[in-house]
């Protein structure tokens, strides 16, 4: 049994405390500042609790930490935890700046720890089918990537959660808002397909969303490589949909999320031919997640996110709020921490 340290049970923070529970492999303790969601984990979940994380950290030993508070504390607690000897999984985005990613490098390398960035998207089952597909190179060199993607946010929110108004969603200094809240999601993963993005050119803006003034509405064009990427994704549509194409010069990939469905069109072909997928529990990728961490800090295999990874997202969302701010593309290695 590992013992695993939850810091932060809001909204993520719990999904991470069930689905490590139930593992079977973790011995779970739980720690936030507020009172009341401390005295619902005990009672949900029958785990021991902490106020302080800097206390729970120097005054005793875990094996893991996963951090699950608002992103502009991500890194900062990952250091410590990562100091005082535990692996970390940290939440995405990495962080809301580059100040201090080299330190959180360093503190991993020096103190031999593992530390991965919770990108869910790594652990979708459809999403690992369709990078092996295209790794094994059959369809060619991808020349170009459409991502659409919407959703009504207020309804995807869990019902029982603290409406997102009131959460760091509303704040772009505490990661809020369309893209680093969501679409960094997708640019992770298609970056882990594509390669790192190189340059950006994005518009945003608030379009609908009530009680918040950050962008939910975003357009993004994007050069990795030598692939041009479209992303387009807003947060108040009615359907929940994604769909991702990848265009090579032999054919098309498609995935369509919502319809557990992905897709290939070659040259030639006159219809899609498509392989279904098992619909999943909501917290089905969750304990996928929480198992491959667990292998991970065991020495087994790695198939999350890394911390270089998730850095490079973070200039991606960096270079896409810059840009939206300039009205010009921006390189993602020209910017700064
Ligand atoms: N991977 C995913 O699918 C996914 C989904 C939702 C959120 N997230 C990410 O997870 C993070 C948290 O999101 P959320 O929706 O759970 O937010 P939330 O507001 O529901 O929960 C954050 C929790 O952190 C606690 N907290 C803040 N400061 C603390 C401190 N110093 N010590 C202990 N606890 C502290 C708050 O009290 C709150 O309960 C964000 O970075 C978000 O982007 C990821």
């Amino acid at each position: 049994m590992h013992a695993v340290l939850i810091i932060g049970c809001g909204s993520i923070g719990e999904r991470h405390l069930r689905c490590f529970q139930s593992t079977g492999r973790a011995r779970l303790t739980a720690c936030d500042t507020s009172p009341v969601l401390l005295e619902n984990m005990a009672k949900t979940y029958g785990v021991e609790t902490r106020s302080d994380w800097k206390k729970a950290l120097t005054s005793e030993t875990f094996d893991a930490v996963v951090i699950c508070t608002p992103a502009q504390f991500h890194i900062p607690m990952a250091i410590e935890a990562l100091a005082s000897g535990s692996h970390v999984l940290i939440e995405k985005p990495l962080s809301v700046s580059l100040e201090d990613v080299d330190s959180l490098l360093a503190t991993r390398d020096r103190m031999q720890k593992k530390a991965a960035v919770a990108y869910i998207l790594h652990s979708y089952p459809i999403m690992n089918q369709v990078r092996d597909f295209l790794r094994q190179g059959e369809l060619g060199p991808v020349l170009q990537v459409t991502t659409m993607a919407g959703q009504h946010f207020p309804t995807c929110r869990p019902a029982h959660a603290v409406h997102y108004a009131k959460t760091y969603y509303r704040d772009r200094k505490m990661g809020g808002g369309a893209i680093q809240d969501a679409l960094t999601h997708t640019a992770n993963w298609i970056e882990s397909v594509v390669g790192p993005t190189d340059s950006v050119l994005c518009d945003c803006d608030h379009q609908a969303l009530p009680e918040v003034s950050v962008e939910d509405t975003v357009h993004i064009s994007t050069r990795n490589g030598q692939t041009m990427v479209s992303y387009s994704l807003n947060q108040f549509q009615a359907p929940n949909e994604s769909v991702i194409q990848f265009n090579t010069a032999q054919g098309s990939l498609r995935v369509e999320s919502h319809l557990k469905r992905w897709g290939t069109y070659r040259l030639g072909d006159s219809s899609w031919q498509w392989r279904e997928v098992a619909p999943l529990e909501r917290d089905t990728p969750f304990v996928i997640q929480a198992n491959a961490f667990l292998d991970m800090i065991e020495g087994k295999s790695n198939s999350l996110c890394s911390v270089e990874a998730a850095a490079r997202t973070l200039r991606f969302n960096l270079a896409s709020l810059a840009s939206a701010e300039l009205g010009a593309r921006v390189h993602c290695d020209s910017l700064t921490a």
